[in-house]
Formats: C-alpha cells, sequence, structure tokens
C-alpha cells in the first residue's frame, strides 16, 4: 500500500476534487503522506500526484530509511536526513557500494520511538486542527505501547514479521531477521498493481483473526452479539474511518426460511442505519462546523461515529466489548453471524463517480471482506448457548 499510496484512484479522484473544491488550498497537504519525496523534491511548489515519475510515487524504500528525525506526530512531519546513508534496524549492516547504511531506533521495532516514525503519517490533523486519523495516538494508548522488552508492541512489531533471510544483496552477507514489508491491512489495489492477488490474500489472513467474536442465544427469541478488540494494537476500524465501514450481518431462520436479518441487505451493501436503526456499523461520519454530514476530509471539523476501542490493560477488563442484543422472532431455530468490512462506504464512491472524479469500474472493484474468526452459526440442536 505505501508504493501504492499515489498511485491509488480514489486518492487521487478525492485530491483532485479537494484541489477544485478549495480553490488549490489543499496544496500539498494529502501529498505530503501519500508521495513524500514528490513533496521533498518539489521544493514548495504544489506537486500534481497524477503526473509523477516512478522514482517519487508513494512512499518509497527511500524515503522510509532516510528518516532520521519525528517532528511532529501528524501530517507526515518526519525530517529526511540528506545524507545519503540508509537507516535500518541492523547495529552491524555490511557494507556495500549502493549506499551507506546505518542503525536507527526510529526504524527498531523494539523500540517505542520507532512506533512514531509510521505515526506521523498514520495521524491526520486538519489545516482546521480537527484530528480525522488517529492510528498513532490510539496505539499509545494501549498496553502495547511499552517498550519492547517489557512486552510492547510497535507498528512494526505487528505489521512486519520477521523471518530469516538476507538483508543485502552482497557477498558474505550473514542471515539475519529480515522483516515483511507488505503491511497488509484493509485496502487493497484497485488499478492494475504488482502482488494484486497476494495482497489480497495477506489482507484476508490478517482480518481473519483480528477479532473476538460471540454469538450467543440464550433462550427463544433471546440473541446476543459480542465484539471484541483484545489483539489490535490500535481502535478498529482505524485511520481513515470516515471511508470504511464494517459491520455485523445476522440472519435469523425458522424451519429453513429466513424470518429475520440485521446488516443482511443485498449486494454486500453496509446498513442504513436510518432504516435498521439497531444494526451493527463501525466506522465514522464527517461532520461540519454545523455538526451537517459531509464527505471528504477538506469539509470536515470533526467526525462522528463508534470504532471498537483497544485493550489497555492485560487484565480481563483490559477491553471495552461491544455487546448488543436482540428480540427475534420466538420460532428461530437457527442463527448465523459474521463481520463485513469494506474499505470504502459506497456513498463516498458515488459521490466521486457523480462528480467525474472516479471511474465507474473502479467502483466495482472495492472488496467486501468477511472476517473468518465472526462467521458463527447457532442451531437449536446446540441448546441454549454462546458460540463459539
Ligand atoms: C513505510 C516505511 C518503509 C518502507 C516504504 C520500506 N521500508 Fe524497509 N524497513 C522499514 C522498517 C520500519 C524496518 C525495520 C523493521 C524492524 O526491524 O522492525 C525496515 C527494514 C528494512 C531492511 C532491514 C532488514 C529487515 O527486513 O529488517 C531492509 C534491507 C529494508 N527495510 C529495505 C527496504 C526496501 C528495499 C524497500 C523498498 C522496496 C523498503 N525497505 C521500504 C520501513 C520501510
Ligand atoms: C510517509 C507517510 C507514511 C509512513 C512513514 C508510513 N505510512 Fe503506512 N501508509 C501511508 C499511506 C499514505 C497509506 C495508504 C495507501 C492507500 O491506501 O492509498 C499507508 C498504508 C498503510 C497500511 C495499509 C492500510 C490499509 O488500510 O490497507 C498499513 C498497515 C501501514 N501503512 C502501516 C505502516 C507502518 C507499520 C509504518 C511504519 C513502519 C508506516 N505505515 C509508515 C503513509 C505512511
Ligand atoms: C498488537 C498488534 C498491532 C499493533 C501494535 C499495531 N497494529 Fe495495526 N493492525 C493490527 C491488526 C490485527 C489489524 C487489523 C487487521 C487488518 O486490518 O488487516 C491492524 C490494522 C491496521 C491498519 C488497517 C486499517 C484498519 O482499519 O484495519 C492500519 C493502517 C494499521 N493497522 C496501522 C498501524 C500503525 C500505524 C500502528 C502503530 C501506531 C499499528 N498499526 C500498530 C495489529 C497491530
Ligand atoms: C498524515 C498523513 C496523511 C494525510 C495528510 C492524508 N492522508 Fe490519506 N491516508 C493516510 C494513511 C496513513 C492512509 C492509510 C489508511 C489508514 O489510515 O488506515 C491513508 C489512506 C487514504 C485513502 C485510502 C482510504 C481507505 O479507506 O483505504 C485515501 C483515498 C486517502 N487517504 C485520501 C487522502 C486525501 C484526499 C487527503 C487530503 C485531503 C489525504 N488522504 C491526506 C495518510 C494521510
Amino acid at each position: 500500500m505505501h508504493a501504492y499510496a499515489s498511485d491509488d484512484p480514489v486518492f487521487l479522484a478525492m485530491q483532485a476534487r479537494g484541489q477544485r473544491e478549495t480553490g488549490g488550498k489543499l496544496g500539498n497537504f494529502c501529498v505530503a503522506c501519500h508521495a513524500p519525496l514528490a513533496v521533498a523534491a518539489a521544493r514548495g511548489a504544489v506537486v500534481d500526484p497524477a503526473s509523477l515519475a516512478v522514482p517519487l510515487r508513494g512512499v518509497t524504500c527511500f524515503f522510509c530509511h532516510s528518516v532520521d528525525a519525528t517532528l511532529d506526530l501528524h501530517d507526515g512531519a518526519l525530517r529526511l536526513a540528506g545524507d545519503g546513508a540508509f537507516r535500518g534496524p541492523i547495529a552491524d549492516p555490511v557494507a556495500t557500494q549502493a549506499h551507506p547504511s546505518m542503525y536507527s531506533s526510529l526504524h527498531d521495532r523494539t523500540r517505542a520511538e520507532a512506533a512514531s516514525a509510521c505515526g506521523a503519517c498514520h495521524d491526520v490533523r486538519m489545516p482546521n486542527g480537527a484530528d480525522l486519523e488517529r492510528t498513532y495516538a490510539e496505539w499509545t494508548s494501549t498496553v502495547f505501547a511499552v517498550p519492547g522488552a517489557a512486552g510492547g508492541k510497535t507498528c512494526g512489531g505487528c505489521h512486519m514479521p520477521g523471518s530469516q533471510g538476507i538483508a543485502a544483496s552482497v557477498p558474505g552477507a550473514p542471515t539475519r531477521t529480515v522483516h515483511d514489508h507488505t503491511m497488509a491491512g484493509l485496502d487493497v489495489a484497485l488499478s492494475t498493481f504488482p502482488e494484486a492477488a497476494a495482497q489480497r490474500k495477506a489482507v484476508q489472513l490478517s482480518l481473519d483473526s483480528a477479532l473476538s467474536a460471540k454469538l450467543c442465544v440464550a433462550g427463544p427469541g433471546d440473541v446476543e452479539v459480542t465484539l471484541e478488540n483484545g489483539r489490535i494494537g490500535h481502535a478498529w476500524p482505524t485511520g481513515a474511518t470516515h471511508d470504511r465501514r464494517a459491520w455485523v450481518e445476522l440472519r435469523g431462520f425458522a424451519a429453513g426460511a429466513e424470518v429475520w436479518s440485521r446488516g443482511a441487505l443485498p449486494n454486500d451493501a453496509p446498513p442504513d442505519v436510518s432504516s435498521e436503526p439497531d444494526a451493527i456499523v463501525l466506522g465514522r461520519t464527517l461532520v461540519d462546523t454545523e455538526l451537517q454530514p459531509v464527505k471528504f476530509l477538506w469539509e470536515a471539523a470533526a467526525a462522528r461515529g463508534s470504532v471498537l476501542a483497544p485493550r489497555v490493560s492485560a487484565g480481563i477488563d483490559g477491553t471495552r466489548p461491544l455487546v448488543t442484543r436482540y428480540v427475534v422472532p420466538p420460532s428461530v431455530d437457527r442463527v448465523t453471524m459474521r463481520v463485513r468490512v469494506t474499505p470504502f462506504a459506497p456513498d463516498v464512491l458515488d459521490a466521486l463517480v457523480a462528480s467525474g472524479d472516479l471511474g465507474a469500474d473502479v467502483r466495482a472493484r472495492v472488496p467486501v471482506f468477511t472476517l473468518a474468526s465472526t462467521t458463527l452459526e447457532w442451531t437449536k440442536d446446540r441448546g441454549y448457548a454462546c458460540l463459539p
């Protein structure tokens, strides 16, 4: 996703619309995180992400490995060393003719400050002061935000699993622990992009074990759903929560026929809370200063909605599970549950298609994932019980 960050057709569509609607006031605000090297190279000029040379697109190797300081915890405020040396987690790098190499604690997953080098970009504060994407701030409130030696986990500690390999292609390079750079999250490449199929698989795998879910049927018609975020190092969903939608799909059957449902609209659409007020929907809506809903970052003063809070301590009371109870027809003898999630709420995409900024073909490629650990089925022959 880092290589793709300024190729993303939805990003390009939003940023073009944003520049138009603000009369260019957005400037390099969006590209500062989505193509930071291009902004550094432009020396103050406004960058058009749609027409960049390949080496300047996205969040590149050069960018991440040249960072030598976190200047602020928002808006991509990272300093590039400018000395041509690449920084990394290895204390005794093998010399190569390609570039000088050196150790940096900002690239060492066992050091808490390494989270800030990711966090500076994974935290969006708008020019009006509105904090709209808070992954880093969320992480600082969790049980994971302590040094690695004390059992903590930085962003890389979870998102960059290690394996044995060679870190540099030079003769005599030793076998070391090297780290996967896939960083699968939720979004996937929607344009032609290398390793797109592998990426989808990695996102699916990462989502499959992300949450804990429970489905309880305590008596006739008495259904209770619990979702818990105990293993993720921040809220879920996180980041661009105004774009994301996660929801619980529930169906109740009696003698083989569906007699009740929540969040089970056709075409994998997220529930419409005006017609299903008790459907479980995770994600946020942007609002302006009058608290009226708006669709895009540059129109927003705040974000409203709910996400699953992360674990704050190790104990059983360290999480805040979301528990929802339903009264369903007492004849229900089978209940199915699953959590679905999509990187982009359909109304956001529709607005970009309607304004001519996004092709309808791109919208059609946006996936809806199902989380395996939340796929549960209760049948009456199990008795009144909780699953799993
Ligand atoms: C988003 C930032 C980011 C980008 C982009 C990135 N890296 Fe890294 N890279 C890291 C971090 C952080 C580590 C340290 C991982 C750790 O030890 O926890 C790392 C580690 C490494 C290492 C040391 C060996 C290892 O795996 O730990 C090498 C070599 C490396 N990266 C090369 C690259 C190359 C080549 C690219 C581009 C194809 C690249 N990186 C892109 C952040 C990045
Ligand atoms: C220069 C800014 C920048 C830095 C530094 C950075 N990221 Fe990102 N990251 C991005 C952007 C922009 C995207 C979104 C690409 C897209 O979806 O278009 C992204 C995407 C991601 C995703 C995938 C999100 C999704 O929903 O699919 C993960 C996971 C991620 N980054 C983790 C990390 C980690 C871990 C680090 C530190 C090692 C890091 N990032 C450092 C800017 C950055
Ligand atoms: C304790 C492990 C852990 C830590 C620490 C952690 N993450 Fe995550 N992260 C996850 C899991 C699990 C997911 C959910 C699965 C998925 O989305 O693919 C996730 C999802 C994401 C996503 C995708 C967006 C979404 O809503 O699912 C981004 C972006 C991300 N993390 C960035 C970060 C950054 C930046 C940090 C550090 C500030 C960080 N993560 C720390 C485990 C972790
Ligand atoms: C502080 C850095 C930063 C700034 C500024 C920023 N973004 Fe992002 N953007 C990210 C990161 C990090 C992600 C990765 C998704 C996440 O947070 O989970 C992302 C993801 C996205 C996505 C993919 C969303 C999804 O749901 O997967 C789009 C589209 C996007 N940004 C558009 C924009 C636009 C338009 C602007 C300017 C108005 C902007 N961004 C400004 C860091 C930034």
